[in-house]
């Protein structure tokens, strides 16, 4: 693994504040199950950056120690609730900055009594290297990020060497980072920018075979009638270079 400090994610977020403006059954749901799902984060300069000297116990958050899961913009759940409800042995860490889509992530994981999960409403990109340990994370999930296709967007993706280096230093050992995406552009970017990083081993050499255990979610479906090709990756930290 490369031992370069990771450097600090830059200011320009991967995503658009929309309306928090929830329908009732939101609104229910997280009146129910914010107090059990909600990590209280210390938030920044915006109302969804994590201060820079923020801290979660995750241990204390689950009430046990157990191999970590992260998600990063998790949106309305439907990856996270069923992926998470098939791990029970992990605990399943999610961020996403668009508060309905959480509070219907709340539901469903009332709903299915899911227990293994926590939500941070906050930017998944600050979270990563501020809120866990390196090497602690044992698979880290990027499923249909926003696409940002125009070039003057482009640092905007979420995904790039810049964080790239974050990831390669918190996953654990054998840790995996799993992606997908229907776009092509943006699968293409993701090689460009991932297949080369020297903290990082592509496992397939290539495209990835479709995960199995995750479920075709509204945005996997849109691409699909759309004509588009999902591509899934799959990478895992580079082992320490040996003495
Ligand atoms: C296109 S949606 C995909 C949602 C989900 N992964 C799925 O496949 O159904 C992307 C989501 O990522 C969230 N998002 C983007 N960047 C984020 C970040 N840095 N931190 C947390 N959430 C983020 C957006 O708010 C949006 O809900």
């Amino acid at each position: 693994m490369t031992s370069r400090p990771p450097r600090p994610r830059r200011d320009v977020v991967s995503f658009v504040r929309r309306s928090t403006r929830m329908n009732e059954s939101q609104a229910k749901a997280w009146e129910r199950h914010a107090a059990t799902y909600l990590v209280e984060i210390a938030r920044g300069a915006m109302d969804t950056s994590v201060a820079p000297d923020a801290t979660v116990d995750w241990a204390a958050e689950f009430g046990r120690e157990a191999p970590l899961i992260v998600e990063i913009g998790s949106g309305a759940g439907d990856s996270l609730v069923p992926m998470a409800a098939g791990r029970p042995e992990c605990n399943v860490v999610a961020f996403e900055v668009f508060e309905p889509a959480v509070a219907s992530t709340l539901g469903r994981l009332g709903r299915d009594a899911v227990t293994n999960v926590r939500i941070g409403l906050v930017d998944g990109a600050q979270a990563l290297p501020r809120l866990f340990d390196d090497g602690s994370i044992t698979e880290l999930w990027t499923f249909f990020a926003d696409p940002w296709h125009k070039t003057r967007h482009h640092k905007r993706r979420l995904v790039d060497a810049e964080f790239a280096d974050v990831v390669a230093a918190k996953l654990a050992p054998s840790g995996v980072w799993r992606l997908a995406t229907d776009w092509e552009d943006y699968a293409l970017w993701m090689r460009e920018h991932l297949d080369d990083h020297p903290g990082l081993v592509n496992v397939h050499g290539g495209w990835a075979p479709r995960l199995a255990e995750r479920p075709v979610t509204k945005y996997e479906a849109r691409g699909l009638a759309a004509g588009r090709t999902v591509h899934d990756l799959t990478y895992r930290r580079a082992d320490a270079p040996q003495d």
